[in-house]
């Protein structure tokens, strides 16, 4: 027996020298001290000693369980700290290698303009509003004197996203004048909504299925066509200089009387015609008017009281002429080379 419990001892040992890993430290505890390991299979055979073998015996077990177990918790720190700087040495990071810088990006010209443009319409008291880009056909069209039928409706070639077209890609961001006055209810209202717009237009230089408006909307007491002429000059002469040519052409859409239209005149020809322009020498920059008696009254406005002007401005031509860009393509794209140059 007492044979046993040298050998137990002696290839412990040398097994616990070499061990490698803390699993292999794991393995030997349990084949040597657990219940069912070497080291209790002897001492379940000491029933089977004489009385004064039996402490002797005992003692020796002890002794060996002892060691085995003080050398094991050695290792296991010793292999825990190998383990450690193994990892910290795998890891080390040479900080004299010098870094990669970070390329910082910049605003893209069109949100340039966009904030130019907030930034003068909160100067003048304007607040800013977002809207839903999925909406109701019944905000986009009816509410704003639209009626079914009208064909408006298909004009603007819609992307309707239900059968029975009551749910639209907003074509316009007008539906916002909508839910303006229903969410203020009592004038003065002055808010400016921003947003993406969608129509089956076909891709060229001035034209993509997905572009952006800013809507402008005034309601008070005493608006006139006058507020509205100089709050867009003033828009226009402080994005493009003192000295921009402005164009007030009548035009028509249902849910502003008078309409106009409000034309720049061409940053590549001035005027002459060129293709930037269609050869027409003037660029339609928004489309604007009195709010439509009929709009108000839906909206719960008296409009014997209140009168307002609305205007619907076309964000990327309004990019375009300011950093004189001359393909609307160029904005949606994306090449690097295009945007590194604002
Ligand atoms: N929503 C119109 C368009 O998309 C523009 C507009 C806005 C006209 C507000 C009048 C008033 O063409």
């Amino acid at each position: 027996m007492k044979e046993q419990l040298e050998r137990i001892r002696s290839s412990a040992m040398e097994e616990l020298a070499q061990a490698k890993e803390i699993a292999d430290l794991e393995a030997l505890r349990v084949r040597v001290l657990g219940k069912k390991g070497e080291l209790t299979a002897v001492l379940k055979m000491m029933g089977g000693l004489s009385a004064e073998e039996r402490p002797v015996m005992g003692q020796m077990a002890n002794a060996v369980r002892a060691e085995i177990e003080s050398r094991l918790e050695e290792r296991k720190t010793e292999l825990a700290a190998s383990a450690l700087e193994d990892k910290l040495r795998r890891e080390a990071v040479d900080v004299t290698v010098p870094g990669e810088a970070v390329k910082q990006g910049h605003k893209h010209p069109m949100n340039t303009a966009l904030d130019e443009a907030k930034e003068i319409f909160i100067g003048m008291g304007f607040k800013i509003l977002e809207g839903p880009e999925v909406e109701l056909a019944d905000y986009n069209f009816t509410k704003l004197n639209t009626e079914e039928g009208h064909p408006a409706r298909d004009w603007s070639d819609t992307f309707y996203l239900k059968e029975d077209s009551s749910v639209l890609l907003r074509t316009q961001t007008s539906p916002m004048q909508i839910r303006a006055m229903e969410a203020i209810k009592n004038p003065p209202i002055r808010i400016l909504a921003p947003g993406r717009v969608f129509r089956k237009d076909e891709v060229d230089a001035t034209h993509s299925p997905m572009f952006h408006q800013i809507e402008g909307l005034v309601i008070d007491k005493g608006i006139t066509m006058a507020d509205l002429k100089g709050t867009l000059e003033t828009l226009v002469k402080s994005l493009y200089g003192e000295d921009s040519v402005v164009r007030f052409r009548p035009h028509h859409f249902p849910f502003t009387e008078p309409s106009c239209e409000v034309d720049v005149q061409c940053f590549k020809c001035h005027g002459e015609g060129c293709p930037t322009c269609k050869g027409e020498g003037w660029i339609e920059l928004l489309g604007a008017g009195m709010v439509h008696p009929k709009v108000l009254e839906g909206c719960g406005i008296d409009p014997e009281v209140y009168s307002g002007f609305a205007f619907g401005i076309g964000l990327e031509r309004m990019a375009m002429r300011r950093f004189k860009i001359s393909d609307l393509r160029l904005i949606f794209e994306n090449d690097i080379r295009f945007l590194e140059q604002f």
